[in-house]
């Protein structure tokens, strides 16, 4: 089994047999989760979870699956919120991040959202357990109503990646994760452009929305929440590699 995943590229041969032997119930369980990840589908999707901030969030075949530099968002996400706050997880994925916000944080309301019906299937298994609701639709659309002007806390990865760059990534996410979770558009902004526009008239009096973008793209992501009004900032974290643009709400009560 090493000598196959090590000729199909894995550099983890070893360890990666390891995980999918402990998976496999019976030998021909086994054969077919080796053959799904020679055939160069991601190891977590074979495996049906990835560990994200030390937690097992479940995955599945397309929906993207949740990487080691959006820990610095589920984290900050969490410092962020006040306990009993209300956090959203937009463009949720499998809902990684508002299942650590769930672990590291007591959040009174959560809420995950997405636009992929396979990711809001996914989410649901995730974020249900954990006391949370999700949602489909285009961003903001998918949000209940009476969250409009009440979100303390905002998580959003979304996808970032310039269009001409896809065909740059490895195989692993190009042709196994679907092409919606990976697309920002010619500059790779096109979502964050929308959910700035949109993010103020969602969040709370003192709310906070945290996008993860790029090193090179952060500026432009920050540019953006500053140019619909809100407070900025940026952040990153050698040990991820992950960067965010913070915005906050100045917006005064009444
Ligand atoms: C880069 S993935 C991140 C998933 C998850 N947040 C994570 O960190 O693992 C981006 C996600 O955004 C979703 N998405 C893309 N465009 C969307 C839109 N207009 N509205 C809602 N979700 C969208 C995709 O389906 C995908 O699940």
């Amino acid at each position: 089994m090493v000598a196959r995943l090590r000729a199909a590229g894995s550099v983890f041969a070893e360890d990666e047999a390891r995980l999918l032997l402990a998976e496999a119930a019976t030998p021909a369980v086994l054969e077919e989760l080796v053959a799904r990840r020679v055939a160069g589908e991601p190891l977590e999707t074979v495996l049906g979870w990835a560990s994200f901030c030390g937690l097992r969030i479940r995955t599945a075949p397309s929906v993207f699956v949740p990487r080691r530099r959006t820990e610095l968002l589920a984290r900050r996400a969490a410092a962020l919120l006040p306990p009993g706050g209300t956090a959203v997880d937009l463009c949720c994925g499998t809902g990684a991040v508002a299942v650590a916000v769930a672990a590291l944080a007591s959040p009174g309301v959560l809420h995950a959202a997405d636009l992929d019906p396979a990711a809001v299937a996914c989410a649901r298994g995730n974020v249900e357990p954990v006391g949370g609701a999700v949602s489909e639709g285009d961003l903001f659309a998918a949000l209940p109503g009476t969250l409009a002007g009440r979100i303390d806390v905002l998580a959003v990865n979304a996808p970032y990646v310039p269009t001409a760059a896809i065909a740059m990534m490895p195989p692993e996410a190009r042709e196994h994760e679907a092409r919606l979770a990976l697309d920002g558009g010619s500059d790779g902004l096109d979502v964050h452009r929308r959910v700035a526009a949109e993010a103020p008239g969602w969040l709370s009096s003192a709310g906070v929305v945290l996008i993860e973008t790029s090193r090179p793209q952060a500026g432009s992501t920050a540019a953006l929440l500053a140019a619909a009004g809100l407070e900025v900032a940026v952040e990153h974290d050698e040990d991820v590699d992950g960067t965010i643009a913070i915005g906050r709400s100045r917006r005064m009560e009444p």
